[in-house]
């Protein structure tokens, strides 16, 4: 059934653990509609037949319907519609919630192409490889204009905006590999900006990272002709502290839990901030990318705003490598529960 409707809709194969229940959601909302249109157009045309004006002094009766009639046309198309938006929500934070498990891959996009990295290297690889039944993170940047990450046999879209992080995850269910698209609107050549996602088999992409890392793979994937635009990502820990220095994020963020003029980056990451109006955020990566290129938007608690905008001063590999480098300052390595470990933001300096 599932494959027959997946078929006769013209839908791409159903590749990630996703997308299955979203395509059930589909189903079920266009055949509900298809039937009940249906319903409505035979009955159309019953009517018109049977209650046509056969004189032409013929009176036209003056109908009233009952209450419960009324109340049953708004209730029970009300009662599909809120059902539908139950599932289509429960969907959406499950889409919108990555486990605190999943393998990071860095994507940026660029009039006009895609560009993935992964935390410990390779990175500038037009292809994104994948294992099967393992969650995947991915966090998107983008250099100049708006891009959108499509990939269809996903059910999978999220938007790349420049100056900032956004993420959204997946597991990828039948090796394969899948086209990826821009559904962004971003320039001239928006139709061609294209890349696509290998799965693998998960041995048989423990087996490439472990090749990759003995450098066989970077020259491999360097040599088909991938651009290094972003550094390599065991580089990038390294990279963000020297941009911590040269950039003077260190003249008023301590690296050791120490007070000074702005809030530690020991620990920061994953930790639930206090804002100034009283709101909590979790310090993911969002929020530090947004905290560089916007420090007004999410003013801590307790700390003075003296924080100049990075915007525009910082590229997207610089920005990267900074909240890289903030999340390799932890005061202790302990298995992180599920969703990362949560700290109350304590006072001010
Ligand atoms: Cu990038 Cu359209």
């Amino acid at each position: 059934m599932n494959e027959l409707l997946r078929r006769i809709l013209f839908l791409p194969p159903q590749a990630s653990a996703a997308s299955v229940g979203i395509d059930h959601l589909h189903f079920f909302v266009i055949l509900t509609t298809i039937l009940v249109s249906s319903v409505a157009g035979v009955v159309a045309v019953y009517f018109m037949a049977r209650y046509r004006r056969r004189r032409r002094d013929q009176p036209t009766p003056h109908l009233e319907a009952p209450r419960w009639l009324e109340a049953t046309f708004v209730i029970v198309p009300l009662s599909f519609f809120l059902l539908w938006f139950r599932i289509g929500f429960g969907q959406f934070v499950e889409m919108t919630s990555p486990p605190a498990d999943a393998m990071d891959v860095y994507v940026t996009g660029k009039q006009w192409m895609w560009k993935f990295a992964y935390p410990d290297g390779p990175s500038g690889l037009e292809v994104l490889r994948v294992p099967e039944g393992r969650p995947v993170r991915l966090l998107l940047t983008s250099r100049d204009v708006i891009h959108g990450f499509f990939v269809p046999a996903f059910r999978l879209k999220q938007d790349a905006l420049p100056g900032r992080y956004t993420q959204t995850w997946f597991v990828a269910t039948k090796p394969g590999t899948y086209p990826v698209y821009c559904s962004q609107y971003c320039g001239t050549s928006h139709s061609r900006m294209r890349a696509a996602i290998e799965v693998m088999a998960a041995g048989d992409f423990d087996r490439w990272r472990e090749e990759e890392k003995r450098g066989r793979a970077l020259q491999r994937d360097t040599a088909l002709g991938a651009a290094d635009d972003q550094p390599r990502a065991s580089d990038m820990v390294a990279l963000g502290r020297r941009l911590a220095e040269s950039e003077g994020c260190l003249k008023c963020h301590s690296v050791d839990g120490s007070p000074h003029i702005g809030p530690t980056w020991l620990d920061l990451y994953r930790r639930t901030t206090t804002l100034a109006d009283g709101t909590t955020v979790l310090a993911d990566e969002a929020y530090l990318t947004e905290s560089m290129m916007d420090p007004r938007a999410k003013q801590v608690r307790g700390f003075p705003l003296t924080m100049p905008s990075y915007a525009g001063k910082l590229g997207a590999p610089e920005t990267a490598a900074l909240v890289e480098y903030i999340k390799s300052l932890r005061a202790s390595v302990v298995p992180a529960p599920a969703g990362g470990p949560v700290y109350e933001q304590t006072g001010g300096p």
